[in-house]
Order: structure tokens, then sequence, then C-alpha cells
């Protein structure tokens, strides 16, 4: 079975590249199927999810290939209507592809979504907004059928929650509709301001105002465009987290630090020192590290729970206790039974974990059982006296790229075993 063995301890220093963000680029992707062009993106970074991606779009129609970091995708043949079942539980992101496919084809048939096991994770914001610009949903024994008699039209749409994915699915439906759209109480993560430029760069006229409203305005077409993905916050989190926990001084480069504002205080509560510019953060940690007291997840520009495993995995050595409130998920706790594994005292009272720092975490057998949780071991590790065994890889596999050859630039003694890597990601 593949796994991911570290041996841990050693302090973390150098300078990193952070990758691209991946939740940016599958809406980005997603998007290029409503053009009637070429698209370039720059800064994808290889990752199986994103290989689902070309996946769906090859079977859309759309031609990809990749060099290094780009992929172009010319999406002049889109013509399938359908994604196969079994592309769609690949992973959740695969429901973003419906707004951009009823934009291009005016339908589409596909089935709910896969993803992370981290609770329910239901897509009836999506099809309540989709039915209020006019797309027909019918429902049969799971298979989802979309349908747009004429034009979508524009429409005033209150989203209940910001959902990310239901405010990236409207902004896709709602480019070509007849008027104006207006998303009310939308998502204001940077990956959705990410998805409006590229829109925009594409001909379309998305605009983005404060406090979360999204207004787009219906244009005839959208053409090819060059775009580069915003750095990946939540993997540059995770780096932070490791080098909290183990000590050290790291230098992120290709970042935009204020995109996780709300999460430098926690480090800097911690006893972590950082040195943020425009697109650079340093942070350095004796690896001594004191409880922050409570942190509870929230939408943009809260603190993100894509970022709670890490931040849990990093406090499990800091003195004193720490309380971590899961609000945006249900059961986004996979990674405490793993930790406590490693020597952590974490009790977990409904949606909230309570973490009484012990001095050293130990290495274990650990097995990562989604994305976020999987990343959250590898910091935990990294910091453990002694030798740690991941499995659950391809959890990882989904949204970090190459990390052990990443941590290993930083000193950490880290390695795969029993697997080729995520290099072949995409079968290009
Ligand atoms: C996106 C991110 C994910 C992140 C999450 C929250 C991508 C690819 N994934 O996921 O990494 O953790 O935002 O920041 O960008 N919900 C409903 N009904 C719906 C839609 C959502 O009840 O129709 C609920 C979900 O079950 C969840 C909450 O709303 O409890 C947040 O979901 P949402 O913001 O939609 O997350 P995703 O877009 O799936």
């Amino acid at each position: 079975m593949e796994s991911i063995v570290v041996r841990g301890g050693r302090p973390l220093n150098g300078t990193l590249r952070v990758q691209g963000s991946k939740n940016s680029a599958l809406p980005i992707l997603a998007a290029c199927v409503l053009t009637d062009g070429v698209c370039v993106l720059n800064n994808c970074p290889v990752l199986t999810d994103v290989g689902a991606a070309v996946k769906i779009l090859r079977c859309l129609g759309c031609r990809v290939t990749r060099a290094g970091h780009t992929l172009t995708v010319d999406a002049r043949d889109v013509s399938c209507d359908c994604i196969p079942f079994a592309l769609m539980r690949e992973m959740r992101s695969s429901i973003v592809f419906l707004g951009a496919m009823l934009s291009r084809l005016g339908r589409a048939k596909l089935c709910a979504p896969g993803g992370c096991e981290i609770g329910a994770r239901p897509i009836d914001l999506h099809l309540a907004a989709l039915r209020t610009l006019g797309v027909q949903v019918t429902d049969c024994d799971g298979a989802l059928d979309f349908r747009v008699t004429k034009r979508l039209r524009g429409a005033v749409i209150r989203l209940p929650f910001p959902s990310v994915g239901a405010t990236e699915n409207v902004m896709l439906a709602a480019v070509f509709a007849d008027g104006q759209t207006t998303v009310l109480n939308a998502a204001r993560e940077p990956e959705i301001e990410d998805l409006a430029r590229f829109l925009n760069a594409c001909g379309c006229r998305v605009h983005l105002c404060a406090g979360g409203t999204v207004v787009i305005n219906g244009v005839r077409r959208a053409h090819g465009a060059e775009h580069t993905v915003i750095p990946d916050r939540i993997a540059a989190l995770g780096t932070m987290a490791a080098t909290a926990a183990c000590g050290g001084d790291v230098t992120l480069t290709d970042v935009v630090p204020a995109h996780f504002q709300s999460v430098h205080r926690v480090f800097l509560r911690a006893g972590c020192r950082l040195d943020v510019k425009a697109d650079t953060l340093r942070i350095r940690s004796d690896g001594r590290l004191r409880a922050v007291g409570t942190i509870c997840t929230l939408p943009y520009p809260g603190f993100p729970t894509d970022a709670q495993a890490a931040v849990m995995a990093m406090l499990c050595t800091a003195k004193g206790t720490s309380r971590m409130t899961e609000t945006i998920f249900e059961r986004r706790f996979n990674h405490v039974p793993q930790l406590q594994r490693m020597g952590a005292h974490i009790k977990i009272k409904g949606n909230a974990a309570v973490i009484s720092g012990v001095t050293r975490l130990h290495g274990a057998a650990v097995c990562a059982g989604d994305l976020r949780a999987g990343g959250a071991l590898v910091a935990a590790a990294l910091a453990a006296e002694g030798v740690s065994t991941i499995t659950g890889v391809h959890h990882i596999d989904r949204g970090y790229e190459d990390p052990e050859g990443q941590l290993r630039m930083l000193g950490a003694d880290i390695e795969r075993s029993g697997g080729s890597g995520n290099e072949t990601a995409e079968s290009e």
C-alpha cells in the first residue's frame, strides 16, 4: 500500500514556492467550457483533482494539453452534454461544470458529485439558484437532467449561506443570461475573485461588490483568454503550520499573504514571528508554541475550514489549551483519532475540539481520511519524535503537489513508499 514515511523532529528551513490554488484552478477549468476559443492557464498545480477536471473537459469535447504548470484548453468543439457517473464521483468540484455546460449547451446530464468524506455535501443551494435563473431540473433516481428552454433570464438570488460552489455555479450559468443577475450573500473567497477575473478576461461582465454581492451582466459569447491561477493559500498555511510545530525559518514565495490574513494572528499568538510582504511570507518559530484560545471556522474572510486540521496539528504541542469550533462542515475531525495515535490530547464535544498541548508527539502509523486531514498528519509527523507512516495518500495527492519533494527542500526526512508519486496525476 502506498504510504508517506516521515522521520520527524527536524526543523524546517529554506525557501519554498507555493503551488497554484487547487480551488481556483478547478472552477476556472470548468469556465473554459463556456468559451468558444482557446484558454491558457498558468500556475495550474499537478494534482489528481486537476487530473479529474481534465478528464471531464476531454469528455465534453475539449482538447487539453499540459506543459509544466500551464494547461491549454481548446473548447471550440464542446458538444457532449453528459458527465459520466464515475467522473462526477471522483471529486465534488465536478459540480461546477454544470453552470458552464448550461451556458454553453443549454443542457446537462450528471449525478450528485463525490469528494471528501467530511459530512453531507448537498447541492440544494446550487439547484435552487439555477432554478431561479430558469433552469429546469429533473431528478430520475439520482440522474439529474438540466434543461434551458430559450435563454436563461437574469434574476436576484439570495444564497441562504455563502456557498463557494453555489456562487461559482451561478456565476458560470449567468454569464449569457438575458439581463442582469445579482447574487446576494455570495461567497467572498479569493478563488471567487480569481474566477471573476478569468471570466472578465474572456469577455464576460462580472462585478464583485463589497459585502458579498456579485453582479453579472449577460453577454452573447465568451472567447478564450490567458490567465494565471492565484497561489494556494491553504497549501501555504499547511507549510506554515508544519514550520511552527517543527521550529525553523521558512520563506514562502509566490504567495498572497493578504488571502489568509485572518490566520496570521493565530501564528503570532502561538509565538511565531512573521515577516509579511506583498508576495512573500517568512515564518520563524523556535518550536515552543503557546495555546491560542478559541478559533472558529467561518466563511471568508474568517478562519478557513480548510486550515482547521493543519492548525490543530500544530496546536497539539502548544503549551496550554486551545479550542477549535468547526462551523462549515459537520464531520471535519477525521484527523483527530489519528493525531491521538501520535499522542495528542484532544477531546471532541459536538462541533468543537479541545486541544490540551503535550510536550511532544510521537511517530505512529496513521491514515488520512480526507485531503486536509492528510495535510495535518504530514505536519504532525514532521514535528513528532520517531517514524510515522501515513496511508490514505490518494487523499493528499488530490490537493498537494509533490509534498515529499517540497518538504525535503526544507530539510524534512520524508519519502513515499510503495507508489509512484502523483507526477502522473494527469494522463496527457
Ligand atoms: C469549497 C472548497 C472547499 C472548502 C469549502 C468551504 C473547492 C473545490 N472546495 O467547497 O475546499 O472547504 O468551499 O470553504 O473550492 N452546502 C449546502 N448546500 C449546497 C452547498 C453547500 O448545504 O448546495 C453546505 C455544505 O454542505 C457545507 C457548506 O455549505 O456544509 C459549505 O459548502 P461550500 O461553501 O459550498 O463548499 P464547497 O464549494 O463544496
